[in-house]
């Protein structure tokens, strides 16, 4: 038997046997051609957008046209005389992609700020023995971001909901210019249901608005919404949004890249994910979901982080999630109607808040004094005071991506300042002010 042939029906018994890194390993080469790397036009296709702010890490994205592997030039002095390159990928490979570079920048110091270049080399892939540099680009442009931290400034933004309306997303982007902030909560429904690569690119790297350089400098978190997990390509959320490191967190939780608990300043930001607004058990979904061991499993997380020192020691809490963990109103589904989202009495077939992590998350954030929970989904402003809530905490939601009076996007702003945590409401459709909350500090055993 030929090398080839044996290769060939190795992989079929390995495909068959269900040995997932085998199949994986054979793939590329057995059965997918290599993507073709464009002799011509430019080849950074988008402005880098700094993903997953950290202490110690930050996330630089990119698009691409064609093959390429990218880097990262980083360095703590503006003319980068000391900057070190760091390459998309892992440890045993450098990453090529034709869509999206994606570069995770560890070993960072707090509250610091950096100065970056990004880059790409366009590489041709004829073959296992046959790969080339055939061109080399890098973006002009000089950004710089600052790192997280107990010394880092106090600030961040809040958007949600933009579900690819272009104008709302401009008119939120334009207002945390404005005003500034050391990162900002992506808080969910950036998507509709997006089936390819290129649609998440659009979304979050190659936005149809003026700023497209909007991530470049002030750093952002992602929490999923619903719609995030919708269509073919969200199934897998990283291609254009990176998980941190899985040296970042514990062994335990390394499938729990979409939560973050980071100091900054006086505050502590958690980030949770209430998946999905349906059941698993719901038909339309064709039990492709996973949401309910998913929230137990942030759970556990969520008990262990906050007992961490910097996080504990921190004088604000703030937690963030997508679906409201409260609602007032009893008609209003609250996402654990078995087995298909609907009864009488409700409103709607899915879930406008979620009582599971409602349960699940709501005594936890509690007990450790949490402030204010941060939402989205309701596509409409609303304060919930902790005396409603029944929990300790304040709630506030989101608005939506309508430009009119009642479903008008939000940028949530959040301040320390003055011994106190100040949430600015800003309406992003009329450039009003809507909502202004102060939070005095934690008042539990640090
Ligand atoms: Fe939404
Ligand atoms: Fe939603």
């Amino acid at each position: 038997m030929k090398r080839r042939d044996f290769l060939k029906g190795s992989a079929a018994i390995a495909l068959a046997a269900g040995s997932a890194p085998l199949a994986k390993a054979l793939e590329f080469p057995e059965q997918t051609p290599a993507p073709k790397a464009e002799e011509s036009g430019r080849l950074i296709a988008s402005a880098p957008l700094l993903e997953n702010y950290a202490e110690t890490s930050m996330g630089v994205a990119f698009a691409v046209s064609a093959l390429a592997n990218g880097y990262v030039l980083v360095g703590e002095k503006p003319d980068l005389s000391d900057a070190r390159k760091v390459k998309c990928g892992g440890y045993r490979l450098c990453d090529i992609s034709d869509k999206v570079i994606q570069v995770r920048l560890t070993g960072l110091k707090p509250a610091t700020t950096y100065y970056y270049r990004i880059g790409a080399d366009r590489i041709h892939y004829g073959g296992g023995y046959d790969m080339k540099i055939i061109g080399n680009e890098e973006d002009p442009t000089v950004y710089s971001f600052t790192t997280a931290g107990k010394k880092a400034r106090a600030h961040f933004c809040v958007i949600n909901d933009t579900h690819v309306q272009w104008d709302v997303f401009s008119r939120a982007i334009e207002k945390v210019q404005q005003i500034a902030p050391s990162c900002v909560i992506w808080n969910g429904d950036a998507s509709n249901t997006e089936e390819t690569i290129e649609a998440q690119m659009k979304i979050f790297l190659q936005p149809e608005i003026e700023r497209t350089d909007y991530g470049a400098r002030i750093p952002y978190f992602f929490c999923p919404g619903n719609h995030d997990n919708r269509g073919w390509a969200n199934r897998h959320l990283e291609n254009v949004w990176m998980y941190r490191q899985p040296e970042e967190r514990p062994s335990r939780d390394w499938d729990l890249g979409r939560n973050f608990a980071v100091r900054m300043g006086d505050v502590a930001l958690i980030g949770l994910d209430t998946a999905e607004d349906k059941l698993d058990s719901n038909p339309v979904f064709a039990g492709l979901f996973n949401s309910g061991p998913y929230r137990e499993a942030q759970t556990v997380w969520l008990r262990d982080t906050l007992k961490r020192k910097d996080i504990s020691s921190a004088p604000y809490l703030v937690a963030f999630c997508h679906i409201p963990l409260f609602d007032p109103r009893p008609d209003e589904n609250p996402g654990d109607i078995a087995p298909a989202d609907t009864a009488p009495g409700y409103k709607h077939n899915w879930a406008a808040w979620q009582r599971t992590c409602s349960r699940l998350w709501g005594p936890i954030l509690q007990k450790a004094g949490c402030q204010v929970l941060i939402t989205a989904h309701q596509h409409r402003y609303r304060f919930d005071p902790a005396s409603d809530t029944g929990q300790g905490w304040a709630q506030i939601v989101g608005g939506g991506c309508s430009l009119n009076d009642s479903s008008f996007p939000t940028v949530i702003e959040g301040e320390v300042k003055a011994g106190a945590l100040h949430i600015t409401v800003h309406n992003a459709y009329n450039g009003t002010v809507c909502g202004e909350h102060t939070f005095g500090p934690r008042r539990h055993k640090r």
